[in-house]
C-alpha cells in the first residue's frame, strides 16, 4: 500500500465495487462532469474497467483509496494512459460525496506524485478538470501543478459546452514531502 498523511492507495478489493458503483458511478451529475464520455448506467456484475481491474492493463493503475485513521474506503485514484517512451502519465480521481473536502483529494494528488515520479519514474504527470471544479484545481495546485491551458468548450457535461484546465507537473517541480 502506498502511504500519504491521511490515505493509502491500495488494491482494489471486491467489496469496494458495489460502493464505488453506487456512490460515484450511479451519481449521473458527478460522473459526467468527472468522466470524459456519457454516462451509462453500470450493471451490477459487469466487468467494467472503472471497477473491475485488468492487472494485464500495464498503461492503467487504479487503485482504491482508504483513510488510514480506521481503514474504510473512501473513494478511487488512477494513474492512467502511463507512456513509458514520453514517461508521461494522467491522474485521476474521484471521492465518495462524504469525504469530499477534507484534505483528503490533496493528499491523493502527492500520492499519485509519489508512485509516478518515484515508483514509476516518469516525467511529467497531467491532469484535465472542469474550468469550475476547485477542490479538484486546488488540490493538484497544493502539489505544485501549474494551469498550461484551458482547453475551450471541450466537454459537453450535462446540456452546455463547459471549459478544461489542463494542468502539468514535472519530476523537477515536484517539492517532495518525505514519506515511507
Ligand atoms: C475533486 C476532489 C478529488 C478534491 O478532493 P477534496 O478532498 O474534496 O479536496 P480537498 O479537501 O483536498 O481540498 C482542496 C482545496 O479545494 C478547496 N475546496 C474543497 N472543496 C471545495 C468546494 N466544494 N468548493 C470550493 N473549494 C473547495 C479546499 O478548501 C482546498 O483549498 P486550499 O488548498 O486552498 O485549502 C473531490 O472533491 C471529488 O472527488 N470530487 C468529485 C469527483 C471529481 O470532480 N473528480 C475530479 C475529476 S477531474
Amino acid at each position: 500500500m502506498l502511504r500519504g498523511n491521511k490515505v493509502g492507495l491500495r488494491a482494489r478489493h471486491e467489496d469496494d465495487i458495489p460502493v464505488l458503483r453506487t456512490e460515484l458511478y450511479d451519481d449521473v451529475v458527478n460522473s459526467s462532469r468527472a468522466e470524459g464520455g456519457p454516462w451509462r448506467p453500470i450493471t451490477p456484475g459487469s466487468k467494467d474497467p472503472r471497477l473491475v481491474v485488468d492487472d494485464k492493463e500495464q498503461g492503467h493503475v487504479p487503485f482504491s483509496v482508504v483513510e488510514l485513521d480506521g481503514n474504510t474506503l473512501i473513494g478511487s485514484a488512477t494513474l492512467w494512459d502511463i507512456d513509458t517512451h514520453n514517461r508521461s502519465a494522467h491522474v485521476g480521481l474521484g471521492l465518495l460525496p462524504a469525504c469530499r473536502g477534507k484534505g483528503y483529494g490533496t493528499d491523493v494528488v502527492a500520492v499519485l506524485c509519489h508512485y509516478g515520479f518515484v515508483v514509476r519514474g516518469l516525467q511529467r504527470l497531467q491532469i484535465e478538470t472542469l474550468s469550475d471544479n476547485t477542490a479538484m484545481l486546488r488540490s493538484a495546485e497544493r502539489n505544485g501543478f501549474v494551469r498550461e491551458g484551458v482547453l475551450r468548450s471541450s466537454a459537453w457535461v450535462m446540456g452546455e459546452f463547459m471549459d478544461e484546465v489542463l494542468l502539468g507537473l514535472l519530476a523537477q517541480d515536484w517539492k517532495q514531502e518525505s514519506r515511507a
